[in-house]
């Protein structure tokens, strides 16, 4: 680990004993996050790993479990958000609570300790990123020692918070006396490949079975529709005027254009090319708290991108300017730096918004890119599911059975590289339809 200490404006004299202070303990630094739609938790894994680069023990910690045994070390971060008219998220009340009435035991965890509050809101609410400013300055006055300056984020400017965020994880590790170093442990564990392997639903999600497709309308006046009859597990009941959420995979064909053009890899060097078939462990993503189910298992390559990455939502500024990054040709990195910048918006929207195209297809045009598989998924939006209403009654047809009625997504896209008018589905119908009997995802939890 190198070190190179930085002009610190918050703690002047004290730089050199946090340093050192940061060196001598043995406790991880808690990553503390106060979330209501799960941002503020997806940006503590992402801190946790930059911490692990930098070769830094971090615990990420949800608000809601927290302890002043949790606060044992030298130093914590903080990560909240603003809701409900400059209120803090419901999960942290109980916390913030505590802080209000200056509850002894908290006040005597939090004294003297070093912090940095990182804020999300939004410039559209009045109270601008009212709770980070409140807990900043109440462990100021709680007598902790600021690092450095809170952070107040808007997430609605046109380039996407994302940037925002690495500037201050950036800041936070160079006031920390740290330049970020090449992680020496292995990334990644791998296992001998499989063609069939096996992967675990995500959470709350079960397996269903497609017994029947019949088309019912063909493309004249409504559009194409189709009935599709599936088979449920006995545990998994349901109740006619029911909506049913699927998890839908990334189709075949987009999948295949990643793979054939070599994006995505073992290591941050990108010198170990990641095979769809290899199944892999993330060492980088096991971290307490992360969002995707990677913490304890191997999976495929295929599996991870195919469920967990959604190559069909649209490109926009701030993918680009993310994937810029990992151009190897530099006229390739020079255009996605360019259409990245909102400065250059108008290119973008010439590009981009007058002839959709999808997130996959970017990997035929910029063909260079190498991006290892963990920033790929982070990169990439995760895949959501769309809802449908149930059609049948478990009465008429038996609990076990399901039928749905749907309609087909489809329209004239064209093919970055040639110019051709290709035609696309829907990624969600789009995916029912390339189902052929296997067993595939549904959500039990959306049933409403
Ligand atoms: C409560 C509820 C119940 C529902 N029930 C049903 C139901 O019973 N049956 C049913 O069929 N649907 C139903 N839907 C809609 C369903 O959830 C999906 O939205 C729908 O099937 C489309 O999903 P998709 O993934 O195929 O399309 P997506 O891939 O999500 O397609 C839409 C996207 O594709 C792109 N796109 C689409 N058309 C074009 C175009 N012409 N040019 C460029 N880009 C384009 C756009 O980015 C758009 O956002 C329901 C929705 C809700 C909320
Ligand atoms: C109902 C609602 C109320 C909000 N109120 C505020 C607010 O008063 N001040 C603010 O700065 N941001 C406000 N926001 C923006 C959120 O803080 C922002 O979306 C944030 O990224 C959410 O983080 P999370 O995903 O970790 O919960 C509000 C958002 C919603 C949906």
């Amino acid at each position: 680990m190198t070190q190179s200490v930085k002009a610190y404006p918050f703690l002047g004299s004290n730089q050199e004993e946090f340093i050192q202070s940061l060196k001598n303990s043995v406790v991880p630094v808690p990553i503390i996050f106060a979330t209501q739609t799960q941002t503020c938790k997806q940006l503590a894994n992402q801190l946790a790993r930059y911490f692990q680069s930098g070769q830094i023990k971090a615990k990420i910690i949800d608000v809601a479990a927290l302890t002043p045994e949790d606060l044992a070390g030298p130093f914590f971060v903080y990560l909240t958000c603003t809701f409900f008219m400059g209120d803090h998220p419901k999960s942290a009340l109980q916390f913030v609570g505590k802080l209000r009435e200056n509850d002894p035991v908290w006040a005597e965890a939090i004294k003297s300790k070093y912090f940095s509050v990182f804020g999300i809101g939004s410039l559209k609410y009045k109270l601008f990123c009212k709770a980070s400013d409140e807990l900043d300055a109440k462990f100021t006055e709680l007598g902790a020692n600021r690092v450095m300056r809170v952070s107040r984020v808007d997430r609605n400017v046109p380039q996407g918070y994302e940037p925002q965020f690495q500037e201050w994880m950036k800041d936070l590790l160079d006031n920390m006396g740290i330049d970020k170093v090449e992680e020496s442990q292995s990334l990644y564990e791998t296992k001998v490949q499989s063609k069939y392997p096996f992967i675990a639903p995500p959470k709350n999600y079960f397996w269903c079975k497609l017994l029947e497709r019949k088309q019912l309308s063909d493309n004249v006046v409504d559009g194409i529709q189709h009935y599709y009859k599936f088979e449920l597990p006995a545990t998994n009941p349901y109740k006619a005027g029911q909506h049913i959420a699927i998890m839908p995979r990334n189709h075949r064909q987009v999948m295949n254009q990643v793979f054939q053009n070599k994006i995505i890899y073992l290591d941050d060097e990108c010198k170990q090319l990641a095979e769809p078939e290899q199944l892999v462990k993330m060492n980088v993503l096991a971290q307490e708290g992360s969002n995707l189910p990677l913490s304890n298992d191997f999976y495929s390559v295929w599996d991870l991108i195919a469920q967990y990455t959604d190559l069909h939502s649209m490109v926009n500024q701030n993918v680009l300017a993310l994937l810029a990054q990992f151009a190897r040709d530099e006229n390739q990195q020079k255009e996605l730096k360019m259409l990245g910048d909102t400065a250059h918006s108008d290119l973008f929207q010439k590009k981009f918004v007058q002839t959709p195209s999808k997130i996959g297809d970017l990997f035929q045009s910029y063909n260079s890119l190498k991006i290892p598989l963990h920033r790929f998924l982070e990169i990439v939006p995760p895949m959501r599911h769309r809802l449908y209403s149930i059609a049948s009654s478990p009465k008429l047809i038996g609990n076990q059975f399901l039928e749905l009625i749907v309609t087909d997504v489809q329209w004239d896209g064209i093919n970055v590289k040639t110019g051709e008018t290709v035609q696309q589905r829907g990624l969600c119908t789009g995916f029912l339809y390339e189902l052929s009997g296997q067993l595939q995802w549904w959500a039990l939890e959306m049933l409403f």
